[in-house]
């Protein structure tokens, strides 16, 4: 982190259990920067994560560009 670029960075993630939001608040207080969530229209639900059943919101999503557009 050069002093012209201090304050310049941003980092963005999007998370449904924290996992990625707490890698993201690590990099972005190593980097100086913060951080900005990226939210879903619809919050999912534990129910809408479940990768294990094949009808989960999740697997309709999965492959589904238009889904990538909701958040
Ligand atoms: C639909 C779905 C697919 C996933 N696929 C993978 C995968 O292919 N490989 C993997 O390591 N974890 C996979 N995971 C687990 C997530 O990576 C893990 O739960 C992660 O901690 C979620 O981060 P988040 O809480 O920031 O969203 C999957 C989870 C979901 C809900």
């Amino acid at each position: 982190m050069t002093e012209q670029n201090k304050g310049s960075v941003l980092v963005t993630y999007f998370s449904a259990t924290g996992t990625t939001r707490r890698a993201a608040e690590k990099i972005a207080s190593a980097a100086g920067g913060r951080t900005l969530e990226i939210r879903p229209a619809r919050p999912y639900s534990n129910a809408d994560l479940g990768w294990t059943d094949r009808a989960s919101r999740v697997n309709r999503e999965h492959g589904d560009a238009r889904a990538q557009g909701r958040a």
